[in-house]
């Protein structure tokens, strides 16, 4: 079914969980700043036969090829075309720009979706100076402290190592401009306009996107659920998969 929305279309898409079953949940994840659908493979794989499981690769990053965008507006497109491509009307679980870029699809074609999950990210997302600066500038050093800040401390090196592979490995002025589009985003006073089932989850030590920024949006989501990872950082998904895809599986749940 997720083949369908390749319409011929060149990108990186994971696939996780086994033969599609229309009668379960289908969950497409989209991926932050310098990442790729891979980082999601712990917890589709923690998910194991609870969902159709998808995790794609935004423009200029992993297996798409670029250009990568300069707005999240510009990358919610993308998605939205995908999306209409073919029939699976998924839950949209879209991680720091990742889930700039869900909200904005909810906001913009919510007959796309059922549901939406907010995961490690905000409805502003102003970047520090050092960030955008320095990607321009000074390119190794900052990704170095973009993976010291995405991590909590106690996190294994092997696992940091691979969002550093990551971010290492998407171009600078991509990497760059998606935290450009994040430093524009903002969508804090129309929250109201989204109906969809909605989950909020961020890790009880996220620097990046703080909880206050889940907390924001799980006050303002009619109906949204809160849940906050104890011990995780900004990339909950692999830094705590099991306590995550547990909290998803309960979420997923309730809405079959
Ligand atoms: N949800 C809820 N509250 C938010 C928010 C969000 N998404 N974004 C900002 N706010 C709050 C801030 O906490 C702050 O509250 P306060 O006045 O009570 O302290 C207020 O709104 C203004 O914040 P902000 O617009 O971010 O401007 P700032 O000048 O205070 O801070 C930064 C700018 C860059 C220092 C700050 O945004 C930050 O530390 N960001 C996190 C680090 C980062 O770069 N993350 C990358 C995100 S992709």
């Amino acid at each position: 079914m997720w083949s369908k929305h390749l319409a011929g279309r060149d990108m990186g898409l994971l696939v996780t969980g086994g033969a599609f079953d229309p009668g379960r949940p289908s969950l497409l994840c989209v991926h932050g700043s310098g990442g790729r659908g891979a980082e999601f493979s712990p917890l589709l794989e923690a998910l194991g036969a609870a969902a159709n499981g998808a995790a794609l690769d935004l423009p200029g990053h992993g297996a798409t090829p670029g250009p990568g965008r300069r707005s999240v507006d510009d990358y919610a497109a993308w998605v939205m075309d995908f999306l209409a491509a073919g029939p699976v009307r998924p839950v949209l679980l879209g991680h720091s720009l990742g889930g700039a870029i869900a909200l904005s699809v909810a906001l913009a074609r919510p007959e796309l979706l059922s549901g939406l999950v907010l995961w490690g990210t905000g409805a502003r997302l102003r970047v520090l100076p050092a960030i955008l600066e320095g990607l321009a500038q000074d390119f190794g050093p900052t990704v170095e402290l973009l993976v010291d800040l995405a991590y909590a401390p106690a996190t294994p090196p092997a696992i940091k190592d691979l969002g550093r592979q990551a971010m290492a490995a998407t171009p600078p002025p991509v990497l760059w401009g998606d935290y450009y589009s994040c430093h524009h985003f903002d969508v804090m006073e129309r929250l109201g306009q989204i109906a969809l089932p909605c989950l909020v989850v961020c890790g009880e030590r996220d620097r990046l996107t703080p909880p206050k920024y889940s907390q924001f949006l799980a006050s303002r989501l009619p109906g949204a659920q809160l849940a906050l990872v104890p011990r995780a950082g900004h990339m909950l998904h692999q830094e705590e998969p099991l306590a995550a895809a547990q909290v998803l599986r309960g979420f997923l749940g309730r809405l079959a």
